[in-house]
């Protein structure tokens, strides 16, 4: 089973390599399993129900998310009612939404770190009732873990190699060049990358962040346009016993 992931994709021009790229990508590469992490889709701040249909619509089988998910309350009442579009399942008990989903015989799930991340139950326990309550039939599981430290994101790679086929990366939109299969048969990479504009910082208009730092004052934040990059990774799993046979980036240049 071949799975493509998609990083984090930031507001308009980020959704629209993606529209153009999809389809492409898919049948060049035999893609069985799309994935896209989503949270920064509605202008480089949260999803709104239009976004995730028309991403649906692309040929994505599953939109995962992090700590901007909440922005929009609109999604609130849509997540309920949308398993496709996954929430990071160690947020506390009553948050509304899921954080994992079974699409073509692949399981989905979605994990969130607690260093400089908001408070949320601990995701490597979270990860062990998940992979519990999971169908053991369903051999190919793929994770999308959003955090900010790259140290938190190894150990979960290495704390779940061998029981989850990958183990990707989200949050810092900064593709990191340790993409590998660990030991036990688990694809891995620190940091996918973000799909959308690299004229800016980490997504967002690059004069509005130096001028905080430099002021330390706050500002408005508006997502940039221009040098926009689709980044990814094709993930290949064996599904007879959910290792992963390679995983390799996959980058595309747009305007
Ligand atoms: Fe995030």
């Amino acid at each position: 089973m071949k799975i493509l992931f998609i990083g984090d994709i930031f507001g308009s021009p980020g959704r629209r390599i993606v529209a153009d790229q999809l389809q492409d990508i898919v049948k060049a590469q035999g893609i069985d399993v799309a994935i896209a992490n989503a949270e920064n889709s509605a202008g480089g701040f949260g999803i709104t129900p239009a976004i995730a249909e028309d991403l649906f619509a692309l040929g994505l089988d599953a939109l995962t998310s992090g700590n901007h998910i909440w922005d929009k309350r609109e999604i609130y009442d849509y997540i309920e009612r949308t398993p496709r579009l996954l929430r990071p399942a160690n947020y506390p008990l009553g948050s509304p939404g899921g954080g994992v989903v079974v699409v073509k015989q692949c399981a989905i799930l979605n994990l969130q770190g607690r260093v400089y991340m908001p408070n949320t139950d601990c995701p490597f326990r979270a990860a062990d009732r998940l992979l519990a309550e999971l169908d053991p039939a369903i051999k190919v599981r793929f994770v999308d873990f959003h955090a900010e430290v790259t140290s938190e994101k190894i150990s979960m790679g290495w704390y779940l190699d061998g029981r989850v086929s990958a183990v990707i990366g989200t949050h810092t939109h900064v593709p990191t060049a340790d993409t590998r299969v660990l030991a036990g048969g688990t694809a891995y990479q620190t940091d996918v990358g973000m799909t959308g504009p690299y004229d800016s910082v980490i997504g967002v208009d690059k004069d509005m962040i130096v001028k905080r730092f430099l002021t330390a004052m706050p500002g408005r934040m508006e997502a940039a346009k221009r040098n926009v990059e689709l980044h990814s990774v094709i993930i290949d799993v064996d599904e007879t016993t959910g290792k992963a046979r390679s995983i390799r980036r996959h980058a595309i240049q747009g305007e």
